[in-house]
């Protein structure tokens, strides 16, 4: 007899066929012997103070499921599903990548660095929770992300350890952001709480901001990281490829996901982007300068340019027609990018309190 697919290997189909766009979350590598050759003897103090804080483990008991879980969700619309699988989706492959990277740094760290790669473990540890109860919470929805095949399947970009650092300590942060306003935002308005994930966000985004504080610490450490012309670049790309794909992935992607809790995706995306460029200010040399309504007018142009883009990738053009129609679009994005890279940004002094 052959086995009629269940709902779940439907879903895990769907999910493996899903394409990979410019937003998709990324699996990342980097070079390890020049990671574990660090020099941290001026900063041993403070790492060996933030290994405590890890190790305290304050969330040990906080990601189990309580009796909220266990109740049946079909009284949600089947769209409301898709929008929460998406989401769910997209946030479990983030926390599992962050979880790869730091465990494989951990291991190659060890012997070179042990405080570090200690610290790198334990990081690993969060991350490896916070997949794992989305990844629970997928199970709600029909859907399961299968990530040992992922981890073999996807492709990694590599990355510099400088580059890495200025990633994580960005990623970290804008994690904490949107996790935290999430968790004050149904706290505020516990009518739309709809799904019981979201109380769980207060105490996990303490684990992104503490990931966050590691990866500043580790810059500081590595002053020739900050403190030249090149690194001012290089920030402000991060930054800005950080904070551009957060606002173009919100608000063409998971708007509907936003709106089903009851939050405004514009005011949303646009104070977490407020925020973590403030953030960012603690640890890079220069930010980007947001109150200029340029930037966010250039934004706005992406968001239309990716409407069309979206527009004809779902019409049923052949390929090299698509291709030809999308050209302009993508070129007027990378210009829009240009424009916004190359604005006048704010200049972080030591000492400065923004
Ligand atoms: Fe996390
Ligand atoms: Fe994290």
């Amino acid at each position: 007899m052959v086995a009629s697919p269940s709902k779940n290997q439907i879903h895990n189909k769907v999910q493996a066929e899903r394409k990979e766009t410019i937003l998709t979350p990324r699996f990342y590598t980097t070079d390890f012997a020049e990671m574990a050759s660090m020099d941290i003897t001026d900063t041993k103090a403070d790492f060996e103070a933030i290994l405590q804080e890890f190790k305290a483990d304050y969330n040990r008991r906080h990601f189990q499921r309580d009796q909220d879980f266990n109740q049946s969700w079909d009284h949600l619309s089947d769209r409301i599903k898709e929008i929460f699988r998406n989401f769910l989706e997209g946030s479990c492959t983030s926390e599992f990548s962050g979880f790869l990277l730091y465990k494989e740094i951990a291991v190659k760290m060890k012997e070179k660095n042990p405080l570090v790669a200690e610290i790198f473990s334990l990081m690993s540890r969060d991350e490896a929770r916070h997949a794992g109860f989305l990844n629970k919470a997928m199970q709600d929805f029909n859907m399961t992300l299968d990530l040992s095949n992922m981890s073999q399947t996807k492709n990694y970009v590599y990355f510099k350890p400088k580059f890495i650092f200025y990633a994580t300590y960005l990623s970290e942060k804008i994690g904490y952001w949107r996790y935290i306003k999430i968790f004050q935002h149904l706290d505020a308005n516990p009518e739309h709480q709809i799904y019981p994930i979201f109380k769980f966000f207060e105490s996990w985004c303490q684990d992104e901001s503490r990931h966050g504080d590691f990866c500043n610490l580790l810059l500081k450490s590595q002053p020739q990281f900050l403190n030249d012309w090149k690194a001012k670049l290089w920030c402000r790309f991060f930054l800005l490829s950080v904070l551009a794909t957060m606002y173009l992935n919100d608000i063409c992607n998971r708007s509907e996901f936003y709106e089903a809790i009851g939050l405004n995706t514009k005011e949303y995306v646009h104070s977490v982007l407020i925020d973590t460029n403030r953030d960012a200010a603690k640890a890079f040399p220069v930010i980007l300068d947001l109150e200029n309504p340029k930037f966010w007018t250039h934004l706005e142009k992406c968001v239309e340019n990716n409407a069309v883009l979206s527009k004809v990738a779902s019409s049923s053009l052949p390929k090299p027609l698509k291709f030809m129609q999308k050209l302009p679009y993508y070129i007027g994005n990378g210009w829009e990018l240009v424009q916004m890279y190359f604005m006048k940004p704010i200049e972080i002094t030591k000492g400065i309190v923004l």
